[in-house]
This record gives C-alpha cells, structure tokens and sequence, in this order.
C-alpha cells in the first residue's frame, strides 16, 4: 500500500505516520525530518534546507523532489511506504503521479485553533522519534519509550509556525480537493486522543488492504 498522510502543521502526520509504519510494517518517510537529519550532519542539503526551514517556507521543489526520488527508489518501498510532509503543493503532488501510483491520501483535520498549542509545547524523542506535549510530561524531559532527552524544533516557536501554518493553507490545503478530486481522499478527524485517531486511521486501511 502506497499512503501519503496529508494535515496542517501539528495535525499529527509524524505521531500517525509512525504508528502506521510500525502496524503494517511499511517505511515511514517523512520529508522534514529526512531534511531535519541532514540538517543535524551539516550536508550541503542540510545547509540549504535550513535556511528554508528556520523561516517556515518550504524548501524548493526541485530539492525536495530529487530526496523524494531516491528514497522511493530504495528497495524497503517495493511493499509500500506512509509518506508524510510530501506532497506540500499540486507540482509536488502532479510529479509525485509520475514516480508512483497511490492507494489513499489521509487528511488529518485539526481545527486551525488547536495548532498553535500543539507546537509551541512540543518535545521530541532523538531516539525514536515520538513526539510529546510540555503539558503531559510533568516536568520530565526524557523519552517514556526510551529514556532519551527530549528536544524542542527549531521551527516549533511561534513566529514560524505562524509562517508555516500561512503556508500550509496558501500551498497544501488545495491538494485536499486535488486528492478528492481523484477519488483518494480519506478524511479523518485527528481533534482526539491519539490512540482514537489511530483506531480510526487503521478502520478506514484495514478495509483498504482486504481490497487489495
Ligand atoms: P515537517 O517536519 O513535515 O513539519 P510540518 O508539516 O510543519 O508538520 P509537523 O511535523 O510540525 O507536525 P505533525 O503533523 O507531524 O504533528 P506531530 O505528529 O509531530 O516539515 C518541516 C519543514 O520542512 C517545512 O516547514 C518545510 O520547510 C520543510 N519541508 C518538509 N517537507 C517538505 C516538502 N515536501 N516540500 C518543501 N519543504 C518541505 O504532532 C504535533 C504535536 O501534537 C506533538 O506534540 C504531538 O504529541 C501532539 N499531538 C499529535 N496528535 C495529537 C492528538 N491526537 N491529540 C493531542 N495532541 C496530539
Ligand atoms: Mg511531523
């Protein structure tokens, strides 16, 4: 199954995405932080990346589509992959139909409101990836999962999620009528628990795999 997980910034893609990947055994290819990794080992692409990064903009097509490519190409995807933070745009999205056919487009909808808050308290796992809340650590900073001390993203302050958010609805919200618009689209309302939006995420692909 080949799924691309579409959503605002903080709608839950990445917390989804993982889940999705490790339930049905699929990479999960995240274009931020593919950018995010080659940010922290200081690579030409890193370098470039970041300057687009740290302003909320999004890195220039042409860049992002060559990352896109390779990966894609590496034999782990032949069985499928969740593809989160990629497509961002319709020339993404159209050049993505040329690499690769799709299965389901997944739309996390979260109202616009909820974003700022999800962001600006977010903490990361190094190590694994997870994603937590200020709010729900109870003054820990280290990883539940695997002990690690948790990070904060550079582009989690407010004056770039303002930009990103920005971003998000002039560049990414069309492809929700796009992907519509080509029968693929599977809305799912991530305005609740984690564990409930994955419940749901995994009803709508587990009747997508029977058919498969
Ligand atoms: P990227 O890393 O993709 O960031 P984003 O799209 O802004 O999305 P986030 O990762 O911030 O949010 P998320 O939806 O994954 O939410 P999460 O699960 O972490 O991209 C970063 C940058 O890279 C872009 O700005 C751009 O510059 C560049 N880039 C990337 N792809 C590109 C592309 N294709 N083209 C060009 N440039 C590109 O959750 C967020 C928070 O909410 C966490 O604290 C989490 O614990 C919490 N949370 C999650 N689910 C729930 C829930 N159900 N209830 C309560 N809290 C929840
Ligand atoms: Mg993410």
């Amino acid at each position: 199954m080949n799924i691309v997980i579409l959503g605002a910034p903080g709608a839950g893609k990445g917390t989804q995405a993982k889940r999705i990947a490790e339930h049905y055994g699929i990479p999960h290819i995240s274009t931020g932080d593919i950018f995010r990794k080659q940010i922290s080992e200081r690579t030409p692409l890193g370098v470039l990346a970041q300057s687009y990064i740290d302003r909320g903009n999004l890195v220039p097509d042409d860049v992002t589509l060559e990352v896109v490519r390779n990966r894609l190409a590496e034999p782990d995807c032949k069985e499928g992959y969740i593809l989160d933070g990629f497509p961002r745009n319709v020339f993404q999205a159209e050049a993505l139909g040329g690499i690769t056919a799709l299965d389901a487009v997944i739309d996390i909808h979260v109202p616009v409101s909820r974003l700022m808050a999800r962001l600006t308290g977010r903490r990361v796992c190094p190590g694994c990836g997870e994603s937590y809340h200020v709010d729900t650590l109870e003054g820990k900073n280290t990883c539940a999962k695997c002990g690690e001390n948790l990070y904060r993203r550079a582009d989690d302050n407010e004056a770039t999620v303002a930009e990103r958010l920005s971003v998000y609805a002039s560049q990414t919200e069309p492809l929700i009528g796009f992907y519509n618009s080509l029968g693929l689209l599977k809305t799912i309302d991530g305005d609740k628990d984690k564990e409930s939006v994955f419940a749901k995420i995994r009803s709508v692909l587990d009747g997508l795999y029977d058919n498969h």
